[in-house]
């Protein structure tokens, strides 16, 4: 890998809607490239993008398209699924979210409820977006319940106003068991807490691809706000499941989110392959992975707002195409390599010294914001160093240094992706949603992975069930059918 251009070096600028990727540290030469686009074509990949947008069953195994960037054509042009075109409800959606928006006055505290891609994305934007220094936040408290773990919940429970706080439960499936149970726990304290049933319905609202049963839950029909089988949980932050960015920070707000990742949409659609960056970020991590068989790569955002992106990125990449048989059935070569990641500079007093010197070759996407975070007198010069810190360190990554001393010695050759965005608002947080939303796809189809459903999450949950009851009842247990002898084992060292 060379710092300089090499004669035959391809390009390695592309550019979207001011956002810069750089892929100047890949170390692909000219040929590679021509090999990796031959490769993209022969897996047909502009035809399953085309396919992805115009609404055709890309979910092969549950026979449903994948089609939320409906959710982000602000322009409304048809979209069609199953010859009924989706954007009149997708719109209606658009308008309650405005009208809610407008309603809440005087609330104190927001608890969503939701887990996965019912919560990381509207969790990311909420963090990233509060540190963006112009934009108005109307200042409610929003708590994010996850886990079942009751840890959470008596944080938020301690905090929180019952008589102005609002309730959002948010799951495309309405049975997701750690959802279901907060959200019960949260209703038994505003009961506690003094709130009649009516106001408890008034402050009861829910999320859903389920609308019945969200019903069921007690749920009044006109604060159900529906989405559909057609978004995937990791790809709904689009729909009502983002209400949160558009009551915290207004639905112009959300609007110029989902703009951005419209702008993404259209350039991902519609770019040859050769310039189009989320294609080019899918071919730049095959090559590394058919040159190198990494087993992992890193992203690393040069800004503290986007802390949480590298966790929503693991559903996003890991829950798509973590998987070993394709869309036949057929045992996989690659799929997904493990991603991790958390902001810089914190991170280069973490696990960077493996990435220089460590044994294997973990590919990088840097992330850096052209603008400062904030407006203190020392932005400027902060900003410079954590620049200046990011470039440095892809430099190292890529040039390495050779001295007499092995243990002072960087092997070099570390590829690395540059990605530069020139300010953090909601438009750009969006398009960068969007961007790893359309390369994850991408990848999906370079591997023939459908990315789209999620099988190897369900045997946990039903195995749990048994394991639960075994936990409830107490005394010894012994291996049976749903529980083998080391965790029968284990039950007993809970139940001794
Ligand atoms: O972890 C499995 C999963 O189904 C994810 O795909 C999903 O984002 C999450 O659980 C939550 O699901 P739901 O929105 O249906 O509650």
């Amino acid at each position: 890998m060379s710092s300089k251009p090499a004669a035959d070096n391809p390009k390695t600028l592309f550019s979207t809607q001011d956002i810069v990727l750089d892929s100047g540290y890949q170390g692909i030469d000219a040929a590679s490239w021509k090999s990796l686009f031959k490769q993209a074509k022969e897996a047909h990949l502009e035809q399953f993008i085309a396919d992805l947008f115009a609404g055709k069953p890309v979910n092969n195994s549950e026979n449903r398209p994948a089609i939320h960037s409906a959710l982000r054509n602000l322009d409304r042009t048809p979209v069609l699924v199953n010859g009924k075109d989706v954007m009149p409800d997708v719109a209606q959606v658009w308008h309650r979210i405005e009208a809610l928006c407008n309603k809440w006055v005087g609330v104190t505290d927001v608890i969503h409820i939701g887990i996965g891609g019912s919560d990381f994305g509207p969790r990311l934007a909420i963090e990233a977006l509060a540190h963006v220094p112009d934009i108005e936040s109307r200042g409610m408290r929003m708590h994010f319940l996850a886990n079942i773990d009751t840890a959470e919940l008596n944080r938020i429970l301690q905090r929180a106003l019952p008589h102005s706080t609002k309730v959002i439960i948010v799951s495309k499936s309405f049975t997701t068991l750690e959802t279901t149970m907060n959200a019960r726990a949260v209703v038994k304290w505003l009961k506690n807490n003094g709130l009649t049933d009516s106001q408890v319905s008034k402050s009861l609202f829910a999320v859903t691809a389920n609308v019945p049963a969200a019903e069921a839950f007690g749920i009044d029909q006109d604060h159900i706000y529906p989405f559909w089988d057609w978004v995937g949980g990791r790809y709904s932050v689009w729909s009502a499941v983002g209400l949160p960015i558009a009551l915290q920070y207004g639905f112009d707000t959300f609007k110029k989110f989902l703009a951005g990742a419209q702008a993404m949409d259209q350039h991902f659609k519609s770019a040859p392959l050769e310039d189009n960056i989320p294609v080019i970020m899918a071919l730049s991590l095959l090559y590394q992975q058919e040159k190198h068989n990494i087993k992992s790569y890193a992203v690393i955002p040069y800004a503290d707002a986007l802390d949480w992106f590298p966790k929503w990125l693991q559903q996003l990449d890991m829950e798509s195409n973590g998987k070993s048989v394709d869309r036949d059935g057929k045992p996989v070569k690659f799929s997904c390599p493990v991603v991790f990641g958390s902001s810089g500079s914190n991170a280069q007093h973490s696990y960077f010294q493996l990435l220089h010197q460590g044994t294997e070759i973990i590919p990088i996407d840097f992330i850096a914001v052209r603008e400062p975070m904030s407006h203190l007198p020392e932005a400027k010069e902060h900003h410079r160093i954590l620049l200046s810190n990011c470039l440095a360190q892809a430099q190292a990554l890529a040039n390495g240094k050779k001295t007499d001393n092995p243990n002072n010695t960087y092997p070099g050759k570390r590829p690395s992706n540059l990605l530069i965005l020139p300010k953090l608002n909601a438009f750009y947080l969006g398009a960068l949603l969007a961007l790893y939303e359309n390369r994850t796809a991408a990848l999906g189809a370079l591997w023939n992975i459908n990315s789209f459903d999620q099988p190897g999450v369900e045997l946990g949950k039903v195995l749990a069930k048994p394991i639960e009851a075994a936990l409830k009842n107490g005394g010894s247990v012994h291996a049976d059918s749903g529980i083998d002898e080391v965790t029968a084992a284990r039950i007993n060292l809970f139940n001794q």
